[in-house]
């Protein structure tokens, strides 16, 4: 994208050729629901093994057929998707994460006050876990910290929202808000519409997602 906005927060952008071609078919208006849940859940496999690259793994002691060797245990997390967008992000996360417990954040914003206002919060236990947090569109960034606010009250420590698209507002927001959190991301757009929609970003991902008007 063309915008010249640098964040200082621990922010990465997933630049994998796979993450483009799945972003690309997010991207295009032609793409029919079916194959846009597919490209998120694959695009999702490439944001989920660079949010977790640095994973503390535990050794253990095991036998192939041949010979003693040893095993590396990955640790548990959490992910929790902030309704409803998020929920196309999460069947990858299930399949690729060991044990991954699952929360769910539902925000909407209050069509007076413009505000996240909460209908929705279900948490598992946290503990010491790493969270990702799956918001597929970072906007204005309203939710996400709504979304961070609401981890952090339920202990978590070690935070990374998983984004498809993230426009300069949403992460400035970020690293005012929440300026410990990481991100990953597969673009950082040009900015935001006068209803705050990302640019070029791929529509409400949403509504393409669930085939929803
Ligand atoms: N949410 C979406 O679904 N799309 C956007 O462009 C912004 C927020």
């Amino acid at each position: 994208m063309a915008t010249s906005y640098a964040p200082s927060m621990q922010f990465t952008v997933v630049e994998h050729p796979l993450a483009r071609h799945y972003l690309s078919i997010l991207r295009d208006e032609r793409t029919e629901p079916e194959a846009f849940r597919a490209a998120a859940r694959r695009l999702t496999y490439h944001l989920v093994e660079t949010a977790t690259e640095d994973a503390k793994l535990a050794e253990y002691p095991l036998r192939t057929p041949l010979e003693a060797t040893s095993g590396y245990r990955f640790p548990q997390m959490v992910a929790v998707a902030v309704l409803r967008a998020g929920l196309g992000m999460l069947d990858a996360v299930v399949d690729l994460l060991p044990g991954v417990k699952v929360g769910y954040a539902g925000v909407q914003r209050n069509e007076e006050t413009a505000q996240p206002e909460e209908y929705y919060v279900k948490f598992p236990v946290i503990g010491d876990a790493r969270v990702l947090i799956l918001e597929p569109m970072l906007a204005t960034g309203g939710s996400l910290s709504w979304a961070i606010d609401r981890v952090k009250e339920a202990g978590g420590t070690d935070i990374t929202a998983l984004c498809c698209v993230v426009a300069p507002e949403g992460v400035k927001r970020l690293e005012a808000d929440h300026p410990d959190v990481r991100l990953v991301a597969a673009s950082l757009d040009d900015g935001l519409t006068d209803t705050y929609y990302i640019r070029p970003g791929l529509g409400d991902m949403g509504d393409r997602l669930f085939d929803t008007p």
